[in-house]
């Protein structure tokens, strides 16, 4: 099995429940509320280890009680996390998250200690970079070291998987050059290409800018409506695994994770896509983001018995 290293967030998340996402200047009476390992790295690095894969993550909490559950509930499903520094100037990423009746949510991320995360770390890291095989990134950490990793791992000739979330417009052509795969959902690639993505056609055509930009792969992930995979020749949509969502946080984080441990066996592109859809929508099933994590046999045992 090849080696997968996460590059990216750790938050604690404050999930709190409530009937309805408030408008903008109403006010709301939650229901519940609750803290959960989360960030979007840390989700992916949390999923791809308790999957069975072999995963290092790099990145940075505070030297707080928030930033020891996180590196716990990591090392709980044997992901190595010596690339982690606990920082003494800044504390752990926080995510604010409500989640209503429909298991939407809307999320705003207090950065922390992601936000201290330097090249200097990195370099500092680099053989965990060197000695692994695919390499996986987000947005939630700074962008040029975001774009400092990539340039490692493509001159390194790692496999790059990119999850471009939270989703950023006007990124800059450079950007997108060596990319192997790039995943968004459909708002997401609608923020990254400013085009509005309604019809099948329009999709298809927001991830060919990527393409045209030097991504190899790009794969739309479309809730509820299964996926599209672009290729530079090929386009494919795949049908979703029908469930009742109670709450889609960390669906992306999960779906990224099984696409890339798929991909560490030996998988097809289509069967690490096929893949992340099962993965993901279990745990859209199940409420938080790492407490929805499921293991391989939960995942078999939902869909393949
Ligand atoms: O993708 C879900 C994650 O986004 C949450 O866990 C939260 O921490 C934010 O990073």
């Amino acid at each position: 099995m090849r080696k997968i290293v996460v590059v990216g967030s750790l938050n604690m998340d404050v999930v709190i429940e409530t009937p309805h996402l408030p408008e903008c200047g109403e006010t709301v009476s939650g229901k519940k509320i609750d803290l959960v390992s989360g960030g979007k790295g840390a989700n992916q690095a949390y999923a791809a280890g308790k999957l069975g894969g072999n995963v290092t993550m790099i990145g940075a909490v505070g030297n707080d009680a928030a930033g020891e559950t996180l590196l716990y509930n990591l090392k709980s499903v044997g992901v190595d996390v010596t690339g982690i520094r606990q920082m003494e100037n800044g504390t752990t990423g926080q995510a604010f998250i409500a989640v209503d009746d429909n298991g939407d949510n809307s999320i705003i991320i207090i950065p922390g200690a992601n936000g201290l995360v330097t090249k200097e770390l990195i370099d500092e890291k680099a053989d965990i970079i060197k000695e692994s095989d695919i390499v996986i990134m987000q947005l939630e950490i700074p962008l040029d070291v975001v774009e400092y990793v990539k340039e490692m791992a493509v001159r390194e000739r790692k496999t790059v998987i990119v999850d471009p979330a939270p989703a950023l417009p006007d990124l800059p052509d450079h950007f997108w050059r060596g990319i192997d795969y790039v995943k968004p959902n459909e708002t997401e690639l609608a923020i990254l290409t400013g085009r509005k993505l309604k019809t099948r056609e329009e999709l298809i055509g927001g991830a060919r800018v990527l393409i045209e930009k030097g991504v190899r792969n790009v794969i739309v992930t479309l809730g509820s409506e299964g996926c599209l995979m672009v290729t530079e020749d090929t386009e494919a949509f795949f049908c979703p695994y029908q469930v009742k969502a109670v709450d889609t946080t960390a669906a992306g984080d999960s779906f990224t994770a099984a696409f890339a441990l798929a991909l560490s066996q030996g998988k097809t592109c289509g069967e690490a896509v096929d893949l992340g859809q099962k993965v993901s929508s279990v745990a859209v099933t199940r409420k938080g983001a790492q407490t929805s994590i499921p293991t391989m046999e939960e995942v078999k045992k939902m869909w393949d018995e």
